[in-house]
Formats: structure tokens, C-alpha cells, sequence
């Protein structure tokens, strides 16, 4: 999967450009705060309908500007695509191949990326809702209906626990729970499902990739922790039923407690360095290779279930890594378009800059070198 083009319009802290680019690399640099992340931020937003940083688009929009709008051509072997993104402060209108879009879930899909940056490392050591985040931005690209119904879930949710809540003063209103019991587990049950088998998939090569970039020294492992506790997690009866299971046994304190206890928005990744928890026993050069072992597999899992690689996106990495590791990185860039920030292109081999194009970034304007 190739980007060749991107043209931003009152995107951050760019007017009107539009860049060309390289099917291998592409490297960004210049000082702080000049514009590089917002570039690899924008296309990351093709792919994943949201910033990485971000939480509201309206942050998105130049200061002092109405509305951005960002234009990406993806060339994808057989099939080319045209991605635009349009927000006004108020609506997000999304055209893929001239045709405006409905939902959110029909932009997955389209453009496949995978970003990493420093605080990725909060997929450690931060709470089980980054972990979550983790695999849902990965799964939604991977399947669309995935994301669909994770919406949908979420929505529920809320209506569930806004249900529990205003029962705690009326409880005939506890009648229609039994619906929205069945809602949650039957859509909750698709959510587990796939989630299980694409860390499954993870697990393989995560470990694969840390085994290398340690001399086979350490053993990482991630595994999934699902909030709801079934026997196997690929028959999505037995999920379902163990969900309602669940949500019978935890009927009266989620009553008192006015919230849903139990469900996907509970499920955490376990982090094993040889068998301990990363997030307590590693240290942190440890905890940035395991980083980098996940993101790398993630570029793995996706070109295992697609058959094509995504795009990288390496915002400010090349510093945190020692030669090492950098080595192992470049060496997994083969065949992969890479987008690569930096505020000292002496950090990026000479390899990478001879096959291809350097940028530099100077307060919101892109110059080829
Ligand atoms: N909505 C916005 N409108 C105008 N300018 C913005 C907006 N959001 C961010 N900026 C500006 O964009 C710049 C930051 O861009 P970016 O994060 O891409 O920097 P960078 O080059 O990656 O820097 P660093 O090396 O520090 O990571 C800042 O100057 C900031 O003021
Ligand atoms: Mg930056």
C-alpha cells in the first residue's frame, strides 16, 4: 500500500500545501514544532477517522479557520483511492473515490497504517483503556464491521448504564434490562471474538520479533484478558452465554453501582517479559524494545491477513533507539512506505535518505531537499 499523494488545507498549522511522495521513505525534518508530526498526524487520520493526539477535531482546524480539508491518493496494487476528509467544526464529510460516505466504518479499511511514536510506550505502562486502543485502531483498519460494532456496543453500553442508574430510584424500569442484556452480549460476543483471534495472531509475532532483537535472550508475551471469562474464546455462542452468565451473576451490584460491569470495556492485554509483568518488572530500555516488537507485528498481522503491506508512520522514534534496535527497525521498513519525523536527519541511515525523499519543515511550509 503506497500514499502518493496528500494535500492539506487549513490542517493545523498548514494554509495549502500538497506533497509528492516516495514509495519507500520519507523523511521529515526540522525544528521543534514546525509541522512534522502534523503531516504524519493527517494521514493517520485517512486511516483511522481520528488524530492519534487529538481528542477533537476542532483542534485539527487552523486557528482562526472554519474548516480543513485533507486529500490522500493511495495506490493499492489493483485498486487506487482517493480518500477526502472535510470538517467544519461542526460535521466530518468523508468522500472515498468522489463518493461521500455515510459512516465512519466505510473509511476503514481504505488506507492501512501503522503509527508509532515515544508514547507508545503508554501501551505499557498506562491503564487497560490504552491497551484497548491499541488493538481496536489495528482491528478497525483490519475489519471495518469490527469498528461498526464497537460503536454500536458503546452506544448500548451507555444506554445500559443509564438504565442501572435511574433504576436505583425505580425499579420497575429494570424490566426492559433483559433486552438490553441481549444486545450487549450478542454484539459484545462479536467484539471478543475478534479480538481473541487477532491476539492470538499478535502473540506469534510479537514474540518472534522480540526473540530477534534480543538474541533470543528474552520472551514477551501478550496475551488477552478478557473481562469476560469463557473457555475458548472462538465460538461466539459459548462467549455469549458466558456474557450473560456474567451479567446475571453481577445483576445486583451493577444495580447498586449504576454501571455495567463486566464486558468488552474491561478487557486488558497482559504483558509478559519471561513471565513477569512488563509494566512492573521491565525496565525501560526493555519496555521500548517490547514497544517496538508490538508495533512491528502489527506491520506483520496486517500483511498476514490482507497479503499487503500498511504504511509505517515513525513520528520522532529514530532518537529513542539505540543502533540496535534502530538497525532491526530499518531492516522491517524493507517493502514497507515509511514516513519518518526527525528533528536531526543524522539520526536517519544514509540508506534511507538515498532511496528516498527528504523534507524539511519550517513553520508550515514543505520543501524537497
Ligand atoms: N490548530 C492549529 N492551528 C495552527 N497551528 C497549530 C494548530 N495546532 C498546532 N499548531 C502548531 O503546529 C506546530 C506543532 O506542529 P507539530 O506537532 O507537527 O511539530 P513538530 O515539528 O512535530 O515538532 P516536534 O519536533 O516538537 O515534535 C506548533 O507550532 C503549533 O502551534
Ligand atoms: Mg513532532
Amino acid at each position: 500500500m503506497i500514499v502518493k499523494q496528500l494535500k492539506l488545507v487549513n490542517y493545523r498549522n498548514y494554509s495549502d500545501i500538497e506533497l509528492n511522495f516516495s514509495d519507500k521513505y520519507n523523511v521529515f525534518y526540522g525544528d521543534n514544532a514546525q509541522g512534522k508530526t502534523n503531516i504524519i498526524e493527517s494521514v493517520f487520520f485517512c486511516a483511522s477517522g481520528r488524530s492519534h493526539r487529538a481528542s477533537r477535531d476542532n483542534e485539527l482546524v487552523k486557528i482562526g479557520e472554519n474548516n480543513f480539508y485533507i486529500k490522500i491518493e493511495i495506490e493499492n496494487g489493483d485498486y487506487d483511492c482517493t480518500i477526502e476528509i472535510g470538517y467544519d467544526r461542526k460535521n466530518k464529510k468523508i468522500k472515498i473515490n468522489q463518493n461521500p460516505i455515510r459512516k465512519l466504518a466505510d473509511l476503514m479499511g481504505h488506507l492501512k497504517a501503522v503509527f508509532f511514536s515515544p508514547e507508545d510506550l503508554s501501551i505499557l505502562k498506562a491503564g487497560p483503556s490504552e491497551r484497548r486502543r491499541f488493538i481496536d485502531i489495528t482491528l478497525s483498519q483490519l475489519k471495518p464491521v469490527y469498528f461498526y460494532n464497537l460503536q454500536q456496543y458503546y452506544k448500548v453500553l451507555a444506554q445500559r448504564n443509564n438504565l442501572l442508574k435511574k433504576a436505583q430510584g425505580r425499579k420497575d424500569l429494570l424490566d426492559t434490562l433483559d433486552i438490553w442484556n441481549e444486545n450487549l452480549a450478542t454484539i459484545g460476543s462479536n467484539i471478543i471474538l475478534e479480538r481473541n483471534k487477532f491476539i492470538n495472531t499478535l502473540y506469534h509475532y510479537t514474540m518472534e520479533n522480540h526473540e530477534k532483537l534480543t538474541n533470543r535472550h528474552e520472551k514477551l508475551e501478550v496475551r488477552y484478558s478478557p473481562s469476560i471469562k469463557a473457555g475458548e474464546y472462538n465460538d461466539l455462542n459459548d462467549i455469549k452465554k458466558q456474557f450473560h452468565k456474567q451479567l446475571e451473576k453481577l445483576k445486583n451490584s451493577e444495580i447498586l453501582s449504576g454501571v455495567t460491569l463486566c464486558g468488552p470495556q474491561r478487557d486488558d492485554l497482559d504483558i509478559l517479559l519471561n513471565g513477569n509483568n512488563i509494566k512492573i518488572y521491565g525496565s525501560q530500555g526493555q519496555q521500548r524494545t517490547a514497544v517496538l516488537s508490538m508495533k512491528l507485528a502489527t506491520i506483520d498481522v496486517i500483511e498476514k491477513e490482507t497479503g499487503k503491506k500498511p504504511i509505517l508512520l515513525l513520528d520522532d522514534v529514530m532518537s529513542e533507539l539505540d543502533e540496535k534496535r534502530r538497525r532491526y527497525l530499518y531492516e522491517n521498513m524493507d517493502n514497507v512506505q515509511t514516513f519518518i519525523t526527525t528533528t536531526d536527519r543524522n539520526l536517519v541511515e544514509d540508506s534511507v535518505l538515498a532511496n528516498g525523499k527528504i523534507f524539511r519543515v519550517e513553520n508550515g511550509t514543505v520543501t524537497e531537499d
